[in-house]
């Protein structure tokens, strides 16, 4: 007989797939201000923010935490979700700066992130986060497989705003009731239930070891497949694309369905999200019929000549990307048609690239900004396209294009890593001039609604490294106040972009990130406030909310700045 102790051994072996060597843990902010040891690949500063932003999500897990949860400051909760339906849905990541749980944006996290591993794996690899990718994605794949617990069910949220916006503090004090809600067969959420099935797909496409091969330096990270799982995922995959397209209910947005899901991420149309399930499910099962059923649809929905943002609600120009990806990768299935995917992947492309079109435009300080989209969260859309970017650069029709590309996929993630005017590296944690009063109820220390700003009056009690924010103004503003939901709370899908580029800087970068070059002191706190050009400020997003004004001394270094006017939003906390 086995000793006890090796028996346990294996036992917690067969949890953990990969096993984290070393272990990483978030250095200090001031560990960004210095160049890393070697100039060369990898370097140490990329790896560390890979690392960091892997890190965030496991700050923002919900259910029964695990002996070898890293963020000493978090405490199991959530363990009554489901409760309400008979079901089991604890677990998963709080989706922002509150305590809700929401599959729809969950899914295009995961659905980026296995896509850019596939791609960008050895980035993972050589920054010795790729056990910790296994995590992050098995944390939020693992719940999402409870929210699908059967063939015309998945739950898309977990939580209900009207109850959530009114709590302000930490982990042990949740609000309840914390309502189920779903789509099923009879009331389907097509949107919601292709864009699951994507990120099923996609995933397993990651874990049965794919690789997108569209280069010779496309990779998967080493160590992540495991068949088994990919199998769980590609039923859950194959399940959930049938519910799309055969649901009794018909076709119809989740959101008409489940109005509560409104509030926070109303979704916009569902044909983006059928294209991109049928591409993922095509490559998990190497159906060429399946891609077929994508072009039908991609011409049934009108998709192509598209300029708009790419975000948790918009995928067309993921979309392109990844057609383009697969003329390469499959090019027996896309009959030849590199040429006519790069065309339409390159207007996109070119329209981002030479400053913004469909409305877009940038800054004076070179931010990418989309009117409306970025209006609610500036650094998302700018990330997902140099995300984008990244993806297609290697692939584009000529290396002018490819250079033009990739310099911009590069500017707007050095302007988050603070080449801006405001010099703010948006990241929390990776440099002193990070955000350091974040939109997140756990990690700000305070319980006190209606004094956000100085309950705690300074930095948060707790720093949530790797935490991506909604980010500045569109004159390049940021005033690190934190209850400024649009510029200072950060969500899973913010940080979602960075870890593809981070992976992608990792594999080729061996210069430092530009927040080395920042010391302490060189983000101050802006004039004026957040609602100088628009008073009240952010009112056509908050719910009829009530103003509040108080004022608030502030010395940044021997400046005495200003009076700060705070406001009380009736606490909603995404708007978008
Ligand atoms: C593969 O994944 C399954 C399902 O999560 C898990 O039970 C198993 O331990 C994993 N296998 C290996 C070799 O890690
Ligand atoms: C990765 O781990 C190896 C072996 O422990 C170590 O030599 C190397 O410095 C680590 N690399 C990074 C980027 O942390
Ligand atoms: C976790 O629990 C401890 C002990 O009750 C508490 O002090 C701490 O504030 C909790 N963490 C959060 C994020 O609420
Ligand atoms: C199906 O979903 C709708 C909308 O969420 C819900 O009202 C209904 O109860 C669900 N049906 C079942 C059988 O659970
Ligand atoms: C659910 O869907 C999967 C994939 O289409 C299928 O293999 C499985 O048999 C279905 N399960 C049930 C109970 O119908
Ligand atoms: C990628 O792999 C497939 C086979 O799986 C092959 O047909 C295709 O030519 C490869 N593409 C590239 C660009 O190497
Ligand atoms: C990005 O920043 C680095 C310094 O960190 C600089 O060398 C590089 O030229 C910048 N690239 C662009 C496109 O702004």
């Amino acid at each position: 007989m086995l000793p006890l102790s090796i028996l346990l051994c294996i036992t917690t072996l067969a949890q953990a797939q990969l096993s984290p060597s070393p272990t990483f843990n978030p250095p200090p902010p001031d560990a960004g201000t210095t160049p890393a040891p070697r100039q060369t690949i990898p370097n140490q500063q990329w790896s560390n923010l890979l690392g960091d932003l892997l890190y965030f999500y496991e700050a923002q897990r919900s259910g029964q935490l695990p002996s070898d949860n890293r963020v000493s400051w978090r405490n199991s909760s959530g363990l009554q979700d489901g409760d309400d339906v008979g079901f089991d849905l604890t677990g998963g990541y709080y989706d922002a700066g509150d305590y809700i749980k929401a599959s729809f944006p969950l899914s295009w996290v995961l659905t980026s992130v296995c896509w850019g591993a596939t791609v960008f794996g050895q980035g993972y690899d050589l920054a010795n986060q790729t056990a910790y990718l296994d995590e992050m994605l098995r944390w939020g794949l693992d719940w999402m497989i409870k929210a699908n617990p059967d063939n015309s069910t998945l739950f898309v949220q977990i939580g209900d705003d009207a109850i959530d916006n009114n709590y302000w503090g930490g982990d042990t004090n949740i609000p309840t009731p914390r309502p189920s809600f779903q789509v099923n067969d009879t009331n389907p959420g097509t949107d919601a239930t292709a864009q699951a099935s994507a990120a099923f797909s996609s995933c397993s496409f990651l874990y049965s070891g794919g690789v997108l091969n569209t280069t010779s330096s496309a990779t998967a990270p080493t160590g992540i497949a495991n068949q088994t799982y990919a199998n769980t995922l590609l039923r859950h995959a194959a399940g959930l694309w049938d519910l799309s397209v055969h649901a009794s209910g018909g076709m119809t947005e989740y959101s008409d369905t489940v109005p509560a899901t409104a509030d926070a991420y109303a979704s916009s149309g569902y044909g983006d999200d059928l294209i991109l399930a049928a591409l993922f499910l095509s490559l998990a099962t190497s159906s060429p019929s399946t891609y077929q059923q994508a072009l039908f649809y991609y011409s049934q929905y009108k998709l192509s000549g598209s300029n708009g943002v790419l975000n948790w609600d918009s995928k067309a120009p993921a979309v392109y990307t990844l057609l383009a990806e697969m003329a390469l990768a499959r090019p027996s299935w896309a009959g030849s048609n590199l040429i006519g995917w790069q065309k339409e992947a390159e207007r996109w492309m070119d329209g981002v690239s030479s400053g913004g079109r469909g409305g877009a435009y940038m800054t004076d300080g070179g931010l990418l900004y989309w009117p409306g989209d970025s209006d609610s969260a500036s650094l998302n859309p700018a990330l997902n396209a140099a995300m984008a970017l990244a993806h297609y650069a290697p692939i584009a029709s000529t290396s002018d294009k490819a250079d033009t590309y990739t310099n911009f996929a590069i500017s707007q993630l050095n302007y988050t890593l603070g080449d801006n005017p405001m010099s703010a590296v948006y990241v929390v944690g990776i440099n002193p001039n990070s955000p350091n009063r974040v939109h997140s109820g756990m990690a700000s220390g305070g319980n006190n609604i209606n004094a956000i700003d100085t309950d705690p009056n300074g930095p948060d009690l707790h720093v949530l490294y790797g935490a991506v924010v909604g980010g500045p103004d569109n004159k390049d503003r940021f005033w690190n106040f934190r209850s400024d939901y649009i510029e200072s709370e950060p969500a899973l899908d913010y940080t979602a972009p960075l870890l593809t580029l981070a992976a992608y800087s990792v594999m080729n970068n061996p210069t430092d990130p530009y927040f080395t070059a920042l010391q302490a002191g060189a983000y101050t706190l802006p004039p004026g406030h957040p609602c100088d050009d628009a008073w009240p400020c952010h009112s056509g997003l908050s719910e009829g909310g009530k103003i509040a004004l108080g004022v608030v001394i502030s010395v940044v270094g021997t400046v005495l700045v200003a009076c700060i006017v705070w406001f009380v939003w009736r606490m909603r906390s995404r708007k978008r």
